[in-house]
């Protein structure tokens, strides 16, 4: 089985979008399985910095790209990111871009909703991308959603629309808003579908014909397993499935068309939004690891939370989402550190914990138990083999190997494409 499915191991933003385009090189799909563009993946090329968030980064080498069913689609993002990469020179065509006409779409009343929710959490706010993420899947399990394909039939939308109102205008009401604008939201609908409709097709057939073929497909996960709706932090999650199960669900080619697994972790570990985090450092160090990391939102800008590397957590990840190998990212940012720490278990309590307990007050409570090794001066930016790499940055790769007991495949030693190492090649499996 040659396709390779990409995940993050981590809560998001582990370097998916560098890995991603560095494996497309080689690929002959790039497919987005679920999220939105709540994701935003970054892509270094000499001089040039793709941010994406809603296109498959296949799209950058001109690999054809899908977006799969899975994903919730704002057809006003897709609009804008495509007039943004083609003024960097990267052009999506309907030759090369295709999204699944089944594809639910998120619609400004799902931002409203997102943005109304959040501000009346109070403490209890999750710290969303304000995309309209979450209620766009809840439209979607309600069978309130309209999809690109209705986007073809918007003369027939009455009955649908008088579902998807009768729902958002009770909400809307208990926020003190008043009801949707049916004949705005029509218009706005009728205006963008003449940009989406080109793109739109039973992609299902297209990753079947590819796989019959013998091609190459690379799945392009977004968020990471630790903000999966089922086996995240929940809530403090996303409403997706992000562990390798949901790339056959999410793009209509089955189980056994995914294929190797490869989780993205990065050598220590960030997380953006509210939610509990054991390995979190609000020290010198932690700003350290943040200044050295440029650990700032892609699509937000917010400021992403630091600490060390977590093994109990990417363990857990390695085993719920089905993680065959992992890209460890962002090796380069450890260096200079005298010594670096491991987390090898959590003390909840008088209790020792080789695993990340369920509920949220334990997932806060827990403490993190460190292993500390030496760090190493040597620099192992742009390092592109192993033999680039000091001593004991090798001795920590292989003491994570063995505590996420989980083999490492790649390793990226900057942001830039080629400075990737290759241990073991995911295609070749
Ligand atoms: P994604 O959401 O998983 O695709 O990750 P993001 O793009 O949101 O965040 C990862 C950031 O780290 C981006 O700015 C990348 O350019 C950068 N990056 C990726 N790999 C490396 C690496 O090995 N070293 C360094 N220093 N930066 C990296
Ligand atoms: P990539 O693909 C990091 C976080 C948000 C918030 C929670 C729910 O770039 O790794 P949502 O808007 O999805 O309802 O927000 O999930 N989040 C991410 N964090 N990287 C991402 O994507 C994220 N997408 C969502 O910050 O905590
Ligand atoms: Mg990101």
């Amino acid at each position: 089985m040659a396709n390779v499915a990409v995940i993050g191991a981590q809560w998001g933003d582990e370097g998916k979008g560098k890995i991603v385009d560095w494996l497309a090189e080689r690929a002959d799909m790039v497919v987005r399985f679920q999220g939105g563009h709540n994701a935003g993946h970054t892509l270094v090329v000499g001089e040039n910095v793709y941010k994406l968030s809603l296109l498959p980064s296949g799209i950058v080498r001109g690999t054809p790209s899908v977006i799969g069913n899975g994903v919730v689609l704002d057809p006003w993002a897709l609009k804008a990111e495509i007039e943004r990469l083609a003024e960097q020179g990267v052009h999506a065509s309907p030759e090369t871009l295709r999204v699944a006409d089944n594809c639910p779409l998120i619609l400004p009343i799902h931002r409203d909703l997102d943005g109304l929710r959040e501000d009346a959490s109070g403490a209890g706010k999750i710290g969303t991308t304000r995309r309209g993420i979450g209620p766009a899947y809840e439209d979607k399990v309600g069978r309130r959603a309209i999809r690109v394909c209705d986007l073809a039939h918007l003369d027939d939308l009455g009955p649908q629309l008088d579902r998807l109102c009768a729902h958002h205008d009770a909400l809307r009401a208990g926020f003190g808003e008043p009801p949707v604008d049916r004949e705005r939201l029509l218009a706005d609908l009728r205006e963008i579908a003449a940009f989406v409709l080109p793109f739109a097709k039973p992609v299902w057939r297209d990753l079947n014909e590819a796989r019959t073929g013998g091609k190459r497909i690379l799945f392009e996960g977004a968020q990471g397993v630790l903000l999966d709706i089922d086996h995240g932090t929940y809530p403090f999650v996303t409403s997706s499935n992000t562990i390798a199960g949901a790339a056959a669900g999410g793009s209509g080619l089955g189980p056994s068309g995914v294929g190797f697994v490869l989780g993205i972790a990065k050598a220590y570990t960030t997380r953006v939004g509210s939610g509990p985090f054991p390995t979190e450092l609000e020290d010198e160090t932690g700003q350290r690891l943040g200044e050295r990391g440029h650990e700032f939102g892609t699509v937000t800008g917010r400021k992403r939370r630091c600490g060390w590397f977590d093994s109990v957590l990417v363990r857990q990840s390695a085993a719920v989402g089905g993680i065959t190998g992992i890209a460890l990212t962002k090796i380069d940012v450890l260096d200079g550190f005298d010594e670096v720490k491991i987390c090898v278990g959590y003390k909840l309590g008088d209790e020792t914990l080789d695993y990340y307990p369920t509920h949220a007050a334990d997932q806060a409570k827990v403490v993190p138990v460190y292993e500390t090794m030496e760090g190493w001066q040597e620099s192992t930016a742009g390092a592109r083999s192993w033999a680039d790499l000091p001593a004991q940055a090798i001795k920590y790769i292989r003491r994570i190997e063995e505590l996420i007991r989980c083999p490492v495949a790649l390793v990226s030693t900057s942001p830039e494409r080629e400075d990737t190492i290759l241990v073991r090649d995911p295609f070749a499996d």
